[in-house]
């Protein structure tokens, strides 16, 4: 993507698959804010894309007697049939939706159900709509399966969500998925039933069009929120709908890779054939660990919700006191994607003109060393991200250095 840097390195050829795609903005960031901590400068980092909360101990047990047992060899390769029970449990109890064990999926991380997903189903060629802002790594998995990603601006006045006549119009005879995020990464707004109902309409539509869903936040909601997913709404697309969850986010687990999806039979065996070539199957041991994190005690989920929602408005609240910037409080997630135009066309005291969000982030590392991303690193511009899961004393020294830091532009 044009937000990224192109690999580039005298003698070196990449694939065309990779040519035009970069490493991602996110990292990019992190990686400089992370130098620049090691020089010795009080750099606050608000862009990691995972709880600061630790694996939970009973999960962590789980592990390891299942090292002590010897479940340490290859398993079933798209999942054990414990974790692929406890997935269609977890299924019909939190969600209401019925899949039966050959219609899931388990890979190494969400991501990986991405991958398998689009490269067993997208030809050269072949459409995806994905609303913006969105998660940087969909239009770049697209794009290397060789699919064209066909973006949508949601801004911030449409609460970050896709309308059914903006869904009508990007559909063409070439679109194989949409695919939706609730609740997103970056924005965190999501999707009740009412906003879903007239999406589902349209899809109905049109039958050659599936629908993948990525409910990886489903855990992380506020003020009420009701998390609900598009199948339980309309199980008429359950024949052509992906449902993509994990336990990265609600359960602490990013470093174990475990994500899974519910799908028809056939094309999660189309995904298996891709999955059989790449990874041969999950870690074992994580698998045993997540088969304990989603059949064991669920009640520390609302303690860290409460958690999450104290920070989330402590920062919306900062940063809808500093004039030039906009924040819609978010449903859900643990991320504020805050509009920065009042920035765009004022001048740093060294002198230089902020353009684009980029600059406004660049300009807030060098001057208040604190890391955020910009929303060009999403598709969205002129936005900010920010992860507020960090400390709240991290926070708050943070959201004083951006208010300082924008006091000083003229
Ligand atoms: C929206 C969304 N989906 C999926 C993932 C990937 O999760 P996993 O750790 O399971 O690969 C992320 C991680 O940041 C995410 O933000």
């Amino acid at each position: 993507m044009n937000n990224q840097t192109k690999i580039e390195e005298a003698g070196f050829q990449p694939a065309s698959r990779i040519a035009a795609i970069g490493v991602s903005k996110i990292l990019q960031i992190g990686a400089r804010a992370a130098a620049m901590k090691k020089d010795g400068l009080p750099v606050i980092i608000l862009g990691a894309g995972e709880p600061d909360f630790d694996t939970p101990d009973n999960v962590k047990a789980a592990a390891k007697a299942a090292i002590d047992r010897g479940d340490t060899k290859y398993t079933a390769l798209d999942g054990t049939p414990a974790l692929k029970k406890a997935i269609s449990e977890k299924f019909r109890r939190e969600n209401n939706v019925d899949y039966a064990l050959e219609e899931i999926t388990v890979a190494t991380g969400a991501k990986q159900i991405l991958f398998n997903a689009f490269m067993a189903t997208v030809n050269p060629g072949d459409e995806v709509i994905i609303p913006t802002p969105y998660w940087t790594s969909y239009s770049d998995i697209v794009e290397i399966c060789g699919g064209v990603p066909v973006l949508i601006p949601c801004e911030a006045e449409a609460g970050f969500r896709l309308k059914a006549e903006q869904l009508e119009k990007a559909i063409t005879p070439k679109t194989r998925w949409v695919l939706l995020n609730s609740p997103s990464n970056p924005s965190g707004a999501a999707y009740s039933e009412a906003d879903y109902r007239p999406l589902l309409d349209v899809l109905l539509r049109h039958p050659h069009v599936w629908l993948m869903v990525d409910d990886m936040y489903e855990h992380i909601v506020y003020d009420g929120f009701r998390f609900v997913t598009p199948v339980a709404i309309e199980p008429r697309l359950k024949s052509r709908a992906l449902t993509i969850n994990g336990v990265s986010k609600a359960y602490a687990m990013t470093g174990w890779r475990i994500g899974y999806a519910g799908g028809p039979k056939a094309l999660i065996k189309a995904m298996a054939v891709i999955q059989s070539q790449a990874t041969s199957c999950p870690s074992s041991v994580s698998q045993a660990a997540s088969v304990e994190a989603l059949n064991g005690p669920q009640d520390f989920l609302k303690d860290r919700q409460a958690s999450f929602k104290h920070r989330r408005d402590l920062v919306v609240s900062a940063l809808n006191a500093i004039p030039g910037l906009a924040c819609r409080t978010p449903e859900g997630a643990f991320y504020t994607f805050s509009g920065c135009a009042g920035m765009i066309g004022k001048t740093t005291p060294r002198g230089k003109r902020i353009e684009a969000d980029s600059d406004f982030t660049d300009y807030l590392l060098e001057d208040a060393n604190v890391a955020v991303v910009p929303g060009s690193a999403f598709g969205l511009s002129p936005y900010f991200r920010i992860s507020y899961a960090t400390s709240e004393a991290e926070l708050t020294e943070a959201l004083k250095r951006i208010a300082d830091a924008c006091a000083r532009l003229s």
